[in-house]
């Protein structure tokens, strides 16, 4: 089975390229970035391509069995014809199947919602493609928070909106083994999953940072006003609205899922202290 990655060279697209090159074969997975010059050390064929045009993905997707999509990174308007360009090609080239990385969440009206629902649009669009699908609605990754740490350690505190909320997280790990499941196994075609593991609030996340990396952290509320200004001003204004968007998504406890990953994968996801427990120092 030849499969093609889009936007291979992120992090997520990178571990899920390793995932698959084990799974099906080096000489079986293609990639698309929109600079493949700067992406030689995976060692696949790798094509270039940007998600505001159909051209790239066109000459990527010839001879591929299955597509996998990760959703892009702008203007949530913007990214709905970015795939649909994406969807399009695939089906011009012939290919069978798209396996489509989504994004967990509830409806609602928080500043991230206009991404959720550009999710959505995309996920009716493959559906209504005729194409056969499996799509995954990802969780929060925690490797991001792990990055962050040495800002959390300056400020000695973890400070968000959340407040007493739950979000279901997941690691880019995981992801990339519940997408390699979703591209091999067709019982699992058209298919909606919900790709997270346990559910903990932001005081339970400080608890494994200092149980697990030696910190001494504590977890300061603030309210979703506050914390959108916070925000805008240490993130400009698009991406300090879809970061206070996802807190107060956490908040109303809307990225409380229940998890579809056992069902995908044949085991339970990681506990959170499995996965502390792979970065202790
Ligand atoms: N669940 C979560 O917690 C979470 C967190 C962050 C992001 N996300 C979502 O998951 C996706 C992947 O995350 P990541 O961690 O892999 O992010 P990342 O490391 O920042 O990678 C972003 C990827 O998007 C590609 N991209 C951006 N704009 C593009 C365009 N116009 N045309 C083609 N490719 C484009 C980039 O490719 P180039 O090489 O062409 O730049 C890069 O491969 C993101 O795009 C975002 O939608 C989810």
């Amino acid at each position: 089975m030849k499969i093609a990655i889009t936007a291979v060279s992120g992090q997520l697209g990178t571990a899920i390229a390793k995932r698959t090159i084990d799974e099906f074969g080096i000489e079986n997975i293609v990639g698309t970035t929109r600079r493949p010059e700067k992406l030689k050390s995976l060692g696949i064929k790798v094509f270039k391509a940007d998600y505001d045009s159909e051209e790239g993905f066109l000459q990527a997707f010839q001879g591929i069995d299955s597509v996998l999509l990760i959703s892009g990174m702008g203007d949530p308007n913007k990214r709905i014809e970015q795939h649909r360009n994406v969807i399009n090609a695939a089906k011009e080239a012939g290919v069978r199947k798209i396996v489509y990385s989504s994004i967990i969440g509830n409806p609602g009206s928080s500043t991230f919602d206009a991404i959720v629902n550009s999710n959505r649009q995309t996920e009716k669009d493959i559906i209504d493609s005729g194409l056969n699908y499996a799509i995954g609605r990802n969780g929060l990754y925690i490797e991001p928070d792990i990055e962050y740490l040495d800002n959390y350690i300056k400020e000695g505190k973890v400070t968000n909106c959340a407040d007493e909320g739950k979000c279901s997280y997941t690691t880019r790990y995981e992801l990339a083994i519940a997408y390699t499941h979703l591209l091999k196994d067709d019982s699992l075609n058209e298919t909606i999953n919900n790709l997270v593991g346990e559910a903990i609030t932001q005081t339970e996340l400080v608890g494994y940072f200092n149980k697990y990396l030696k910190t001494n952290l504590v977890y300061e509320s603030m309210t979703p006003a506050d914390y959108l200004i916070w925000q805008q001003k240490h993130n400009g204004e698009f991406l300090g609205s879809v970061i206070a968007g996802i807190y107060q998504k956490i908040r109303n406890g809307e990225f409380v899922l229940k998890s579809d990953f056992e069902k995908i994968v044949g085991r339970k996801h990681k506990t959170i202290a499995e996965i502390f427990n792979n970065y202790k120092n």
